[in-house]
């Protein structure tokens, strides 16, 4: 059977691009660190998220030697603590962030970072990650959630471990 020389063309580019996108998924997870969101974090009643085990009253709290918690409500329109408040926490520790919803579906999207997860009412979701650098990232709600979605926002600053406060924190 005679193929045309264009239709092996396009058959040859079609190849390649799937190559191209599976290469890209791989690297993605091998290389730039791209992965799911964990769902270890478990679930909560959203009508009274601190009842659970799996969720502490929001805030920032030390886990351990460089390893910090941060619990996150988020909810219409604001992130607690976030938004009233900044999160702050040290660079070059391990922070995890549980973060849940006690309303409606909402977005956690630190901007300049990966740290970009859905929060659903009921869902914790669970989010491990190292700041290399001080700074302040700005917190985004990207799913719509209601009339003042375009406000809800909020703050994390990332600083110098000599300059972090251990006042901030509550014991874990
Ligand atoms: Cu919360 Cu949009």
């Amino acid at each position: 059977m005679e193929i045309h020389r264009f239709e092996k063309l396009w058959l040859v580019a079609a190849f390649v691009l799937i190559a191209a996108f599976i290469a890209t998924i791989v690297y993605g997870s091998l290389v730039a660190g791209v992965s799911m969101v964990s769902d270890d974090g478990g679930t909560v009643d959203p009508d009274d998220i601190t009842a659970s085990e799996n969720f502490r009253e929001p805030g920032v709290y030390q886990a351990g030697d460089g390893e910090y918690d941060v619990y996150v409500e988020a909810r219409q329109f604001a992130f607690v603590p976030g938004t009233n408040s900044p999160i702050r926490v040290p660079a070059n520790t391990e922070v995890t962030f549980y973060i849940t919803s006690s309303d409606v579906t909402h977005g956690f999207d630190l901007v300049g970072t990966n740290v970009n997860t859905m929060v659903i009412p009921g869902q914790v979701a669970q989010l491990t990650v190292e700041f290399d650098e001080t700074g302040t990232h700005h917190i985004v709600c990207h799913e719509y959630c209601g009339a003042a979605h375009h406000d809800m926002e909020g703050t994390v600053e990332v600083v110098a471990q000599e300059n972090f406060d251990t006042e901030e924190v509550t014991e874990a």
